[in-house]
């Protein structure tokens, strides 16, 4: 099946949602059984047989099945855990593939809180972790430690928009037996399948563009058989839950995903190539236009492009930077993207490098393309390049 017709049918089981179209919300915690025997060979099915069947609320309702299923198919994965941030999926991801004694490789451009769980809680447990250049590609091979069990990739980063040669990167850690994770919530599943790119676990903040609403913290780890179930042990240990509203509304989210991204992407490249034109800007950090330095990359392994870009100014000021972005009518100043609406922030990659310095001048201003009339985005940004030029 195509993309498409997964995103709409994937997980969708008639005898589960009792003849509805989506599988209503389920809330349990306590389950009870019949008797002894009953229970006994439920907790066998769930746990010995893996099966999805209802034992206790913990271990997941038919509402988050159905989210599982279809983020499994779309992913192209044995199967999919899910956690209750996108931040939480991608410190579930580490904890599924690493020991105390371990040594991982994290890529330089990686979301900077994932970075602090890295660099402190990671290192009191004894896992030492090394970032390495987002571009090394097949490089990569002469970092590998014998003691080097996971590469944490994020492509393209979310402030700097640096794509990674997955491909290459896992096959030099596949060589090593190590294993490759990739923070795909930039392209989110309907456009990038890292797992097909040859990573073993693929990461969605689900709280961006799967729900897309901008009203539910979600994450997801999809990933191969043999990856996944150190994912699923770790996810288990931690006693972490979900709740079904929550992965109500994400499957909600995920089943309109495919047209929400046309128009992202339709109208980010309308933005994008106006900003480029702008005087006053050194380039736009976007993988889609031709101009990126990770276009080539892009094309070769994604099918299209989200709404988040980044602006870097030839000459820059904070007062400046804050002259543009205070004005703006259409677009919310916010952490986060992925949602129906426009949104803007400050943008400032060089504080969090360690591995290779970021060199472009900052502050810069990222960019969140909603659904808005590209038209009126623009708009409301010449304006702000006024009142940035002005207060340069
Ligand atoms: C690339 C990336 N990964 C993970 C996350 C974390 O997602 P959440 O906010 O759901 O914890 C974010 C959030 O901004 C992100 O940008």
């Amino acid at each position: 099946m195509k993309k498409d017709t997964k995103i709409v049918r994937g997980g969708l089981n008639k005898k589960r949602n009792a003849g509805a179209v989506n599988t209503p919300v389920m809330r349990a915690s306590t389950v009870v059984y019949e008797n002894v025997a009953a229970m006994r060979e439920t907790i066998a099915r769930a746990t010995k047989g893996r099966e999805k069947v209802l034992y206790y609320g913990r271990r997941g309702t038919p509402t988050h099945w159905t989210l599982q299923e279809a983020i499994t198919e779309i992913s192209g994965a044995a199967d999919t855990v899910l956690a209750p941030s996108g931040l939480g999926a991608c410190t579930l991801a580490i904890l599924g593939c690493v020991k105390a004694g371990d040594h991982i490789l994290v890529t330089d451009s990686i979301y900077e809180p994932t970075r602090s769980f890295c660099s402190g809680w990671l290192a009191s447990f004894g896992v030492e972790t090394t970032y390495y250049d987002p571009l090394i590609g097949g490089g990569i091979a002469k970092a590998f430690k014998p003691n080097t069990t996971l590469v944490l990739c994020e492509s393209p980063g979310s402030l700097t928009f640096e794509v990674q040669d997955i491909p290459a990167i896992a096959a030099a850690a596949h060589k090593h037996g190590a294993k490759v994770a990739a923070d795909n919530t930039w392209a989110s599943p309907f456009f990038c399948q890292p797992l097909a790119l040859g990573a073993d676990l693929s990461i969605e903040a689900g709280t961006k563009y799967i729900v897309g609403h901008s009203d539910v913290l979600i994450g997801a780890v999809s990933g191969t058989a043999e990856a996944i179930a150190g994912v699923q042990k770790a996810s288990h240990a931690l006693g972490l839950a979900v709740s079904p509203d929550d992965a109500y509304l994400a499957t909600r989210g995920l089943r309109t995903l495919g047209v929400r991204l046309a128009r992202h992407q339709a109208n980010a490249l309308i933005v994008a190539r106006w900003l480029e034109a702008q005087p006053q800007v050194k380039r736009v950090l976007y993988p889609a236009l031709a101009s990126d330095p990770g276009h080539a990359l892009w094309k070769r392994d994604f099918s299209g492009a989200s709404g988040l870009l980044g602006i870097i100014f030839h000459e820059t000021s904070d007062a400046a930077m804050a002259a543009l972005i205070d004005g703006l009518e259409l677009f919310g100043l916010g952490f986060s993207w992925g949602g129906f609406e426009s949104l803007v922030a400050p943008l400032a990659p060089a504080g969090a490098r360690t591995a290779v310095a970021w060199r472009d001048p900052q502050p810069g201003v990222r960019l969140h393309i909603g659904l808005e009339d590209p038209e009126d985005l623009i708009a409301d940004l010449a304006k702000g390049f006024t009142r940035f030029q002005k207060a340069l």
